[in-house]
């Protein structure tokens, strides 16, 4: 019998993040397209990242490792471009994993590729929404075919391929960066309009890398221009602590009645961070220190004390792109406040690595939350915590929202049936758990 994650008396300590996921992916399949060899330092690499690493070498990649020391992998990529032309991955047979964004971005990448590739992932993978990035591809002359939707998806290169005006349903980061990756290798101006302000690490990295990229607002969302064809210089970069990560000690933090953790080199990208704008109206002590700033990423330290009290909040519109991976702690968070919150807006997170409404929903409840789920999200309050047993349905975001909810007394005490899915994002949590004082 496993034993049940509880309270924990204080949490105290500096934690160094893995390093940025999203930064990651993009980091490493734009310096396969990059003409000569580019440098990019990742600490701590989860099982995603090194999907993409595998996919890579599996497209005729070269993709070395050596260590930089303190966790931190320098990954040296031979980019494929030549003569100011973009590179052309090879065709092959790739494993994404658990990895939607190592496919989607993929998918992008190998539009204007050299084979036939064909990409396939796992169980939860292989239940996510496939046509919302193959749809937009093809419009652009690529041929991309779905499994009725899903994955596997095979990618045959070899096309021309045109700009396009875009514009997306939904606010996809994921869906955007493949249509920026297709639109290297295309002539023109493509643009593409999203509704809600995502992520915008493809066009930083681009633009890090000589391409004409731009963003603009556009009424609650953006849209983003890329003049194709480009070519693109290679890339040295130390990707920065991965914020969706620092998330789980910020909420912990806050919630705890006797806390205060410092982050360091946190990723401070303004389209990942609006959880501390958030948790700071709910009543938040939350700190950023020696802020930098080099034009690719922000990056800096945050420190978070304990909040004797939350307040309720919504969350809704604009917003929820912004903290879309971080909704599963702020519901926590809301399940530490006083008064009703609510999440609207939302019903992204059932296509995510599990229907993350339904399955936050039953596990806060499981711990004495009350919870009541909303086709787009949920309205949240305290309840009386109970010991409860989590399913997390595999996914690493369910796992360590719960077990933040065992170690600040949200739920008494809390049962994960599967706590090594972490390893998806977070390959050291449980160790840092026990570095800031959080038993295991
Ligand atoms: C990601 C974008 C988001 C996010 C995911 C990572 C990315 O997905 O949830 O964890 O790296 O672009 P969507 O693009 O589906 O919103």
């Amino acid at each position: 019998m496993a034993t049940p994650l509880r309270p924990a008396k204080r949490l105290r300590g500096t934690l160094e993040l893995p390093s940025d996921k999203s930064i990651g992916h993009r980091g490493l399949i734009l310096a396969a397209l990059a003409e000569g060899e580019s440098e990019v330092a990742v600490r701590e690499p989860g099982a995603d990242v090194l999907s993409t690493v595998g996919a890579l070498r599996a497209l005729g990649v070269a993709v070395d490792g050596r260590s930089g020391g303190d966790g931190v992998v320098e990954l040296v990529v031979g980019g494929l471009g030549k003569g100011g032309a973009i590179g052309r991955l090879g065709g092959g047979s790739v494993d994404c994993g658990n990895s939607g964004t190592t496919m989607r971005l993929l998918a992008g990448a190998l539009a204007s590729g050299a084979g036939l590739a064909r990409l396939t992932g796992d169980a939860s993978l292989s239940r996510r929404p496939m046509e919302r990035v193959a749809s937009p591809l093809r419009e652009m002359g690529a041929d991309v075919q779905t499994t009725e939707g899903h994955a596997p998806l095979t990618v045959a290169g070899r096309r021309a391929l045109q700009a396009q005006e875009h514009t997306l349903p939904i606010a996809s980061a994921q869906v955007l960066g493949a249509i920026c990756l297709a639109a290297l290798a295309a002539e023109g101006v493509t643009s593409v309009r999203v509704p809600g302000p995502t992520r915008d690490h493809t066009e930083r990295l681009l633009r890090a890398m000589g391409a004409a990229v731009a963003r603009q607002p556009d009424g609650e969302g953006t849209v983003s221009t890329i003049e194709g064809p480009a070519a693109l210089r290679p890339l040295s970069l130390r990707v920065p602590g991965d914020f969706s990560s620092a998330a789980a000690w910020i909420v912990a933090a806050t919630i705890h009645r006797d806390a205060v953790v410092r982050l360091a080199g946190v990723g401070l990208n303004p389209t990942r961070t609006a959880l501390i704008d958030v948790l700071r109206r709910m009543g938040a002590d939350i700190e950023v220190e020696r802020a930098t700033d080099d034009g690719a990423e922000p990056a800096g330290d945050i420190v978070v004390r304990s909040a004797p009290r939350l307040q309720a909040t919504t969350v809704s519109g604009a917003e929820v792109a912004a903290l879309v991976d971080e909704l599963p702690l702020l519901a926590v968070a809301m399940a530490a406040a006083d008064d009703t919150s609510e999440v609207r807006g939302a019903a992204e997170l059932r296509v995510k690595e599990s229907d993350r409404i339904g399955a936050l929903a039953a596990a806060l409840a499981a711990g004495g939350a009350q919870v009541e789920e909303l086709p787009d999200g949920w309205r949240i309050r305290r309840g009386q915590p109970h010991s409860a047993g989590v399913t997390t349905h595999g996914d690493h975001r369910i796992a360590i929202a719960l077990a933040v909810a065992a170690w600040t007394g949200v739920a008494a005490g809390v049962t994960l049936d599967d706590p090594g899915c972490v390893v998806v994002s977070y390959p050291s949590f449980w160790r840092d758990a026990a570095l800031v004082g959080a038993p295991r």
